[in-house]
């Protein structure tokens, strides 16, 4: 039995007194569908979810450092608040999660509201010197002037004075620390945003030299720690982006009322120590000179087939300019985050011992994945194993279960994590030392009390992608399974199973996809023409030669780059076709059309607005379609016979995102709902189809009536849970809620995973680990969608990466090997896939080996291996393939659209329908459209969206039925928990 010592026993008597207090919160919500109904407005469902909220922001807040009982503060303790971040406090990031500052207790308020704790100074970060300013941030603390003592941070940084004098009546100084990251932008590694500004250290540096006790707290997704050590601070704390209610849960935390059970998501090491250090910021490719901006040249060969004219044109317009084009390449394989570290400390330490200074590899872990401190000890014990009783094969799955016996061995009530992870045999394949396989959570325990928890996963669980026999492997010999509640404590703590086989056994089988390693495929044909594109893994059987290395490649010319790509004399004249013209303006038309761009596409659009009055037309002289969606529901008509009644214009508007189309047909919902409808679906009452509405965000839903909701915690903090049912009730909140503001999809959960720590959207991601993001993903999902509201979860895949100024559009480029994305990139999406069904999925911005996600059949081809069946869409105007290819690969709603996207998408199909459109040769270009769109590509996408369609509850309400949940796929690992 290893005794796992969380903390020392120095723990105030106070914090035993107030143990029943939070452990009655255990348990805190279980919603029924008539709160919802009982919910008469947001106001009244943000009350409604306020204790579930302080719940989640208490579970997610992780306490890093907790020198001699340094925390919690005595009863009544004088503390002087000293707000150092750039912003007071940051609700969340910018962008799709972004939480509003309405209705957020501050830590301010929080720690004035909270009894037990005198707050007896604030000093308020107006100004601290580094870039932006409180009214950058969300959820803003209140004003300084509310707060009698309050003084501006610069006033405080004068002079020694004011600590002085702070200190005298007040013992512990607690500095908050924020950023404000977002979308659109990656951090950057400088003063004030990765590391301290000069103002914060300054500010460090007087609460250290004045006030007996100084904590830190960090209203950030992460940061640099150098400076704990460094100044010697007494607590710290990842208060990360804790929600609207975590002011309140802070100041339980801090008092003792509560106990940390928060454990992190990611590893925080160095920045120069991530394996992706070299590979974060992307790498130009060449296309050096092109100021494109119709999308219709693409530096890959055979896209130049799928020219893409109508997309960009907006407000008359042509938008993005397109000039370089960047790719990264993902190094580090399957050794992200502290799969990286774990396998890699002792090889790096005996190549470093063997190289110059000035050629070693940093390595700083500052805290490790899954770490967290609590005010209590606990004791876990492996009490009973279940192995596999043969060797696992496709058709005969083996599980293996755990039985775990946790003890409170301390003074206080709490809640600990048992995190199993797998350390996998190397054979064909190689394999990290260290992977987390399954995860739970305790109830509260108090004092002396323990849980028995068992746990069971399935052996597939802990295989590899083996491209060679295009199958999960599982390879002989001794899987190590180690139970801790973290990292360092796992590793005392295991059983081992051994698997005796010839070399592996095949567990589930796939296609391989055409990335690196696959001759042939579409990674090697970008291979030929982009040599910089090489891709080397890194392999801990040669670490030497294959440490991920600064790779610039070599930029090209634009001469270079048309000769390249353009291939002779004849493409070249397309070539200069999709050029600018001298004065600037895009020249799609040849010289010596006759028709200009601008007319090309005024053609385009009448066609398509007389189709659609020829559709209004035929529903205002016949009324109802014969057969309606119901007809298809209740399985009195097929599908097929229903869409046999459809207009071509009808077929095409359904795959475009209803709302820059507008409401162009008549009739929507019938309560009406569709005229306030955002982006989403366009109704039909033709045809009976309700509209339905999108809307962001995972961490708040912005909604569609300007309502204010719930500003729940957020991705990164939701993963430092580790709490699966508790997250289950929050996406059942959200929800309800969601409802309540006319959403019927939202767009979330973001769930990419944490490559390296300067992505901008790190915070409304999860971790850097596929399998907690998965499951407390999957959590939400099924939560969100019991009440009947759709998901979408994003970004597929490997979006990890923001860019500058918002050019992350049509820009990155991932290349990763076929392990990495199906083991880590879109292991996420798999384990949602496989176990919650979700609505939908919506593809990134980026592309993968060379193509966008929304049109990458490899890619959507992996989804549907996992068993997808609902909605694809693209990011917001994410359609940068060509929208013929990403509808014939995979996607089936263009979002958010525009009416001139639906003008090419019709004028393609009725040229691939007997050329009754207009060609792009016909018009005077000297080229035609490589691509055109059949009849039965458009069909089959749309019966997928009313497939799913019927599946939410915007269907059920429609035709007045009521909704009935789906029932759930099984979980991906089990839990039953005993006291
Ligand atoms: C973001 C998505 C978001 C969408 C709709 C995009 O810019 O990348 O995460 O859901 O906008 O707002």
């Amino acid at each position: 039995m290893k005794h796992i010592r969380i903390l020392s026993l120095l723990l105030c008597l106070v914090m035993l007194l107030s143990v029943t207090a939070f452990a009655s919160g255990e348990g805190v919500w279980t919603i029924v569908a008539s709160d919802y109904s009982d919910a008469t407005s947001t106001a009244d469902t943000t009350d409604m979810f306020a204790p579930l909220n302080r719940q989640g922001a208490a579970e997610s807040i992780v306490l890093l450092e907790n020198r001699d009982g340094a925390l919690p503060l005595d009863k009544g303790e004088a503390v002087t608040l000293i707000m150092a971040g750039s912003y007071r406090l940051s609700g969340g990031g910018s962008g799709a999660s972004n939480a509003s500052a309405d209705a957020v207790i501050t830590p301010q308020e929080g720690l004035d509201l909270d009894p037990d704790v005198t707050l007896a100074h604030f000093v308020d970060a107006a100004n601290t010197g580094a870039s932006g300013g409180p009214s950058g941030g969300s959820g803003e603390a209140s004003e300084a002037e509310t707060n009698e003592d309050a003084v501006y941070f610069s006033d405080f940084l004068e002079s020694d004075a004011l600590a002085k004098e702070y200190a005298s009546d007040s013992t512990t100084a607690i500095l908050w620390l924020s950023r404000y990251p977002g979308e659109g932008n990656n951090r950057y590694a400088t003063a004030g945003d990765w590391y301290l500004s000069e103002n914060e250290e300054k500010a460090l540096a007087l609460a250290k030299e004045y006030f007996d006790t100084v904590v830190v707290v960090l209203n950030l997704p992460s940061i640099d720690m150098a400076w704990v050590k460094e100044y010697d601070v007494d607590a710290v704390i990842l208060y990360g982006y804790a929600g609207a209610q975590g002011g309140g849960a802070l100041a339980d935390l801090l008092t003792g009322k509560d106990n940390f059970s928060g454990k992190l998501a990611e590893t925080l090491a160095s920045l120069e120590s991530y394996p992706a250090y070299e590979n974060f910021e992307t790498r130009a490719l060449g296309v050096d000179y092109f100021t494109m901006t119709d999308g219709s040249l693409r530096h890959l060969a055979w896209w130049l087939d799928t020219p893409n004219p109508a997309y960009g044109y907006d407000n008359g317009n042509w938008i993005r300019p397109y000039d370089e084009y960047y790719f990264t390449k993902y190094e580090e394989g399957i050794y992200n985050g502290y799969r990286y570290f774990e396998t890699f400390e002792p090889i790096v330490a005996a190549y470093n011992a063997s190289v110059p200074g000035a050629e070693q590899t940093p390595f700083t872990v500052y805290y490790k994945f899954g770490y967290g401190l609590s005010y209590t000890d606990f004791d876990m014990e492996i009490t009973d194993v279940t192995l596999p009783s043969a060797v696992p094969t496709a058709s005969a799955p083996q599980e293996i279960t755990l039985t775990v016996k946790v003890t409170n061995t301390g003074t206080t009530a709490g809640k600990d994590v048992v995190e199993v992870y797998c350390g996998a045999p190397d054979g064909v394949l190689e394999n990290p030392s260290m992977e987390l396989v399954a995860f739970a959570k305790t109830d509260v325990l108090q004092p002396g009390e323990n849980q028995t928890l068992e746990i069971t996963f399935d052996c597939y669980d802990l295989s590899d992608w083996y491209e060679d026999a295009a199958a999960y492997i599982l390879m002989a010999g001794d899987y190590t399974i180690y139970v801790g509640n973290d990292i360092d404590e796992a590793k005392e703590n295991a059983v081992v199973w051994t698997l005796d086989c010839r070399d592996y056994t095949v567990v589930a089988k796939g296609e391989n996809l055409g990335g690196p390693d696959q001759p042939g495929g579409v990674y090697d044909q970008y291979l030929a023409d982009f040599p910089e594109i090489a891709l080397t893994e890194l392999s801990k059987a040669d670490y030497a030669e294959t440490k991920p290395g600064a790779d610039l490649g070599v930029l090209k010319n634009d001469t270079e780059i048309q000769d390249h790509v353009l291939g002779g004399s004849a493409t070249r004249e397309r070539f200069q076709a999709a050029m600018r013209n001298s004065d600037g303006s895009a020249n799609y038309i040849s010289p010596d059309s006759d028709y200009t761009y601008t007319e090309y596409y005024n053609h385009l659009y009448d066609q398509v607005i007389e189709a659609i009055s020829d559709a209004q037309a035929l529903y205002a002289s016949e009324g109802k379609a014969d057969i309606r969606l119901i007809d298809v529901y209740n399985g009195t008509a097929t599908m097929d016979a229903f869409l046999d009644q459809w207009t071509d214009i009808e077929l095409c508007a359904a795959v475009v995102g209803a709302g820059r189309v507008s409401q162009l047909f008549t009739g929507t919902t019938s309560d009406g709902k569709g005229v306030a409808c955002g982006d989403g679906l366009q109704g039909n009452e033709r045809l009976g189809v309700p509209a339905f509405s999108v809307s962001d965000g995972p961490n708040q839903i912005h909604g569609t009536t300007g309502a204010t909701t719930t500003a729940w915690v957020c991705g990164n903090n939701r993963a430092r849970t580790w709490n699966e049912p508790l997250m289950e009730q929050i996406g059942e909140a959200t929800g309800y809620e969601s409802l309540a503001v006319s959403t019927e999809i939202l767009l979330g959960p973001a769930m990419c995973i944490n490559r390296y720590p300067l992505c901008g959207r790190n915070y409304e991601y999860f971790s850097e680990d596929p399998v907690l993001t998965g499951v407390i993903s999957a959590a939400l999902i099924r939560g969100i969608q019991r009440s009947g509201v759709g998901v979408s979860p994003k970004h597929y895949a490997c979006n990890q990466s923001e860019g500058e100024n918002n050019d992350r559009w049509n820009k990155m480029d991932a290349i990763v090997s076929e392990r990495a994305l199906r083991e880590i990139y879109t292991k996420g999406f798999e384990i949602v896939v496989k176990t919650s069904h979700p609505t939908s999925v919506m593809t990134g911005y980026n592309t993968v080996n060379g193509h966008y996600c929304a049109g990458n059949a490899e890619l959507m081809g992996l989804l549907y291996e996992y068993g997808f069946d609902g909605i694809s869409m693209t990011d917001w105007s994410g359609d940068w393939g060509n929208v013929l290819y990403d509808l014939t690969n995979g996607t089936e709603m263009l979002m958010p659209s525009n009416v001139y996207m639906l003008a090419y998408l019709y004028n393609a199909l009725l040229i691939s329908d007997g050329g009754r459109g207009l060609s792009y040769r016909e018009a005077g270009g000297d080229f035609d459209v490589g691509m055109t769109i059949d009849r039965e590509t458009l069909r089959l996408r749309v019966a997928n969206i009313l497939n799913t369609e019927m599946r939410m509850r915007v269907f059920f309400d429609y035709y007045g039925l009521e909704y009935t949940p789906e029932a759930l796929p099984e979980a991906e690992f089990q839990v039953s928990i005993a006291k």
